[in-house]
């Protein structure tokens, strides 16, 4: 069997893509090991989840450090020291440096609930039944310098539908959201994704409906 990658995952909140990364390596379609799992805050239910799958966990509260590149030199020794090949940013609250990310080069990725460049930054779901959009979703990106602006690796959309909450599109695109990131993931596991400029590049190709799913189909 060949190496699995390394991942170490990063999460201030519930856990939930944690939870479907997790599900996804424990019945192989992710060939992916989940080293370290590190929040920045004590409560985050993630701990939790990673408590249970075995897997080690980390605590760097932010609180501790008065300026953000200590904090995110912390997070990176603690990254390396775990020896990760990718860094997943899982509902993690905190906007990384560029420090951080010179040091794990097209190697930190991210999700986001919306359909990137729209709604970017945070509160996306409500942003989006305010606009009247017909189709939000979620996307899988590389971290660049920016905020939710990195190279696209994966997108999945789903209705607005006219009685939305902002909880009841979150929902819908979570589910999303779990099915996509593991998918991802294994494109990276699989070494089929490099990133040209701004575009993501996946080789051998994978059929568009991977990449950009559509939910419901448009045939329905
Ligand atoms: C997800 O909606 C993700 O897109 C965003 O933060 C949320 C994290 O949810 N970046 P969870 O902690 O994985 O349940």
């Amino acid at each position: 069997m060949s190496k699995l990658l390394r991942i170490g995952v990063l999460a201030s909140g519930g856990g939930t893509n944690l939870q479907a990364i997790i599900d996804r390596c424990m019945d192989g379609t992710l060939a992916a090991e989940i080293a370290v799992v590190i929040t920045n805050n004590p409560g985050a239910g993630a701990l939790d989840r990673a408590g249970k799958a075995g897997i080690e966990t980390l605590c760097i509260n932010h609180r501790n450090f008065s300026q953000r590149e200590d904090f995110d030199n912390s997070v990176v020794k603690a990254l390396q020291d775990a020896d990760v090949d990718l860094v997943v940013l899982a509902g993690f609250m905190r906007i990384i440096t560029q420090t951080f990310i010179d040091a794990f080069p097209e190697r930190v990725i991210n999700i986001h609930p919306a359909l990137l460049p729209a709604f970017p930054g945070l509160h996306v779901q409500p942003q989006a039944i305010d606009y009247g959009a017909r189709f939000s979703g979620c996307t899988v990106h590389f971290v660049d310098g920016g905020v939710d602006t990195g190279p696209i690796i994966m997108q999945a959309v789903v209705p607005v539908l006219p009685d939305d909450s902002a909880d009841t599109l979150a929902a819908r695109i979570l589910e999303q959201e779990h099915k996509t990131y593991p998918r991802a993931i294994q494109l990276i596991a699989e070494g089929r994704v490099r990133v040209d400029g701004r575009q993501v590049i996946i080789e051998p190709a994978c059929p568009p409906a991977l990449t950009s799913l559509v939910n419901p189909s448009i045939d329905g």
